[in-house]
């Protein structure tokens, strides 16, 4: 009965240290201030087509609070991909979500990754990058990356904490929507929504 709340206080203690030592170490590839807020994590991860049975692709998962969000959507552990750059936060993933495929990696090479796992379509691509933190022409062939991945109509989502969307739409490839905002994530975040233009 003692040990259930421990853990979890242990588990937490360890998110926030690892948190530290990536902002400490890498501030500019971290991009926060402070993990993604349950309730952001939870609205990202409703855009999840379960039944499509389709793997879900996530980009910078960081302490986890995202792949967990997904992991609650019901889709087993094995068809999530999640590619995280800071070797920081890796043991403690692979310590709480065991079964999902984390891949210690760049991003921005989502294109090159997706073909070594000879993986052609993913259901959707949820990412918590700090795309304000790369140029625009990196953010720009990151979206027309990710969206290749998926099918027409489904999304690529991304949070951000800018007024405007990371990367504007660009109609004649793809549009951006504002799915919702989250004045309790710290800092208050704005979440988008990018698809394919219809072909
Ligand atoms: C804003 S934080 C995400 C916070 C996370 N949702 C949480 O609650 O802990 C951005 C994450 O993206 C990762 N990241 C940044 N650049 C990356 C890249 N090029 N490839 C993969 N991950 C990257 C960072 O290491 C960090 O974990």
């Amino acid at each position: 009965m003692t040990q259930k709340p421990a853990k979890g206080l242990a588990a937490k203690i360890g998110d926030k240290l690892d948190f530290a030592k990536s902002l400490i170490s890498q501030p500019k590839t971290l991009g926060a201030i402070a993990p993604s807020s349950a309730r952001m994590a939870k609205i990202m991860a409703s855009v999840i087509n379960v039944e499509s049975g389709l793997p879900v692709l996530e980009l910078g998962p960081g302490t986890g609070v995202i792949t967990k969000a997904i992991l609650d959507t019901g889709i087993s552990a094995d068809k999530v991909y999640s590619v995280e750059y800071d070797s920081c936060f890796l043991a403690g993933l692979n310590r709480r979500y065991p079964g999902v495929n984390f891949l210690q990696g760049d991003a921005f090479r989502i294109s090159q990754i997706a073909k070594e796992l000879g993986i052609e379509q993913f259901d959707c691509v949820i990412s918590a990058l700090p795309l304000l933190n790369f140029s625009p022409a990196q953010r720009l062939k990151l979206v027309k990356n990710a969206l290749k991945l998926i099918g027409n109509e489904r999304p690529m989502v991304q949070f951000s904490y800018g007024r405007r969307p990371p990367v504007p739409a660009r109609p004649k490839y793809f549009s951006v929507v504002h799915m919702d905002s989250v004045f309790r994530n710290i800092p208050p975040a704005r979440i988008w929504t990018y698809q394919r233009s219809g072909t």
